[in-house]
């Protein structure tokens, strides 16, 4: 049994004062033992955002993280730096990040290795854009996209790891997938990682859906059978994330 998980991504929001007011806005509210809670927050927010968590089961994260351990790469944070911090997870290859960073697929490989070395969980973000939708593409996209994220990643490392299934089309945009359209692309990658380890490895691996998630929409789209969770923008940064915490 696959335990739910709820990820907050605040992207490029909240300054460390503002970051203590929603914190304590939320805290109580999405405080559960019954499902697996994660706050990623922008970097100068994390310090402040971990004394805030102290003594509730509410995890944190970050939304990016360097390949290397330290080094000549000004303006980057290294997983080390992370994990010293009370970091458990760090978003991996969200698609702003593949748009205006130039992350891509085989940095995206790079950044699992590290994650899962400093015993960082990573959540790997992989979806199709909209043109690749309307082209039928989308299946052939993620596979490809998973395939290559997970080049030489071994057994036991994959297992260290979980994804989230973001079609580009409706992160930010208030228009949502189906659950059916969800459930299916989570059901690709699930079988993809059969493939590539084993149906046991792949049972086991948490899969999220993000993109446009709300209090509202949350019920349908958890009830699917391959959708363990969610990614969620937008809503992370209001009441509504408890709502989305306590979707049933
Ligand atoms: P959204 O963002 O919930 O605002 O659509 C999701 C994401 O980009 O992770």
């Amino acid at each position: 049994m696959r335990k739910r998980i709820i990820v907050a991504n605040w992207k490029m929001n909240k300054t460390p004062k503002e970051s203590l007011e929603l914190v304590e806005l939320l805290k109580e509210k999405v405080d559960t033992e019954e499902y697996d809670v994660v706050f990623c927050v922008p970097f100068v927010d994390l310090i402040p955002v971990a004394s805030a968590l102290e003594g509730t089961h509410i995890m944190l994260g970050a939304q990016n993280v360097h390949y290397e351990d330290f080094g000549p790469y000004t303006g980057e944070i290294s997983a080390p730096m992370l994990k010293e911090i009370g970091c458990t997870h760090v978003i991996i290859g969200h698609s702003e990040r593949r748009a205006h960073f130039n992350e891509t697929d085989h940095t995206v490989n790079q950044k699992i290795f590290q994650t899962v070395n400093h015993d960082l969980t990573p959540i790997v973000c992989v979806g199709e854009d909209l043109e690749q939708r309307k082209n039928n593409i989308i299946i052939e996209q993620i596979r490809m996209q998973i395939k290559r994220a997970l080049k030489n990643v071994s057994f036991e490392d994959v297992s260290k790891t979980m994804f989230a299934y973001e079609p580009l089309w409706a992160i930010g945009t208030g228009m949502s997938a189906s659950p059916e359209q969800a459930q299916e692309v989570c059901h690709a990658i699930r079988q993809v990682l059969a493939e590539m380890y084993d149906h046991e490895t792949a049972n086991t691996i948490r899969i999220l859906y993000g993109g446009s998630v709300t209090g509202k929409n949350c019920a349908e789209l958890f009830a699917m059978k391959d959708i363990d969770g969610g990614l969620v923008g937008g809503s992370s940064l209001k009441e509504d994330f408890a709502k989305i915490v306590g979707c049933k």
